[in-house]
């Protein structure tokens, strides 16, 4: 059973005629955003905001309408993938590097959904690298300070030079020991001269739809209200 299909497919349940949706990026939402394709195709009327280059192109190939911020008030419904979930739904994105549109367009969301296949969901978050974007200037500082925190941040790399990300900046891939208070972690990193965000994504999720050991369809909602 392809279980990212499934998670993406479902989530599209929540998606509305005369809906914004963000339309998150990676492999997962991948089927969400087929699936709205197809929707679209038998009347479905929605507009789409995209969190990369990637997505926007996928969208533009399946005749997803899409808009800008400038065109909108609000986003109704955002779905995206994640790295690790802990039980609090707290996550950890940005393998793909598109962390921080997919942070601002979660954030402008009133339901941001995030479809996880059952591999994803964590006890404790830190097993993959906490992604980092940091600007260009003076990245080597800022990769010093960033350390202190207590992590190895290793630069990523695209073909024998730094990844760059569509905002024109670098990450850090930081491997932490365990994350126990990713709250007070993503706003220490967010302090640093030279970090312009990283991938822990606190009190954001407000649904998380994975599969269970019997590998059915699991729906874990937020109890915490959205700050
Ligand atoms: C992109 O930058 C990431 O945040 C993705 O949303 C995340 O890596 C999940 O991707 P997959 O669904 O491909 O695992």
């Amino acid at each position: 059973m392809n279980e990212k299909k499934k998670v993406g497919e479902i989530a599209v349940n929540y998606v509305d005629d005369g809906m914004v949706v963000g339309l998150g990026t990676g492999s997962t939402v991948y089927f969400s955003i087929c699936k709205i394709g197809e929707l679209v195709k038998q009347g479905l009327s929605i507009t789409g905001i995209p969190t990369s280059k990637q997505t926007e192109n996928l969208a533009k190939e399946l005749g997803i309408p899409l808009v800008s911020f400038a065109e909108i008030d609000q986003i109704d419904v955002a779905i995206d993938g994640a790295d690790e979930v802990n039980s609090e739904l707290v996550l950890i994105k940005g393998g793909g590097g598109a962390l921080l549109r997919e942070k601002i367009i979660a954030k402008a969301a009133e339901t941001f959904i995030v479809v996880a296949d059952s591999h994803k969901m964590v006890e404790k978050l830190g097993l993959v690298p906490l992604p980092v974007e940091v600007v260009p200037f003076g990245f080597e500082m800022t990769r010093k300070y960033i350390e202190e925190l207590g992590c190895s941040p290793k630069l990523r790399q695209n073909n024998g030079t730094p990844f760059l990300t569509e905002n024109g900046n670098y990450i850090f891939d930081c491997s932490f020991p365990e994350i126990t208070n990713p709250g007070s972690l993503e706003t220490k990193l967010n302090m640093i001269p030279g970090v312009v965000d990283n991938g822990l994504f606190n009190e954001m999720a407000d649904i998380v739809i994975t599969l269970n050991s019997n590998k059915e369809i699991e729906i874990n909602k937020r109890e915490v209200e959205k700050s």
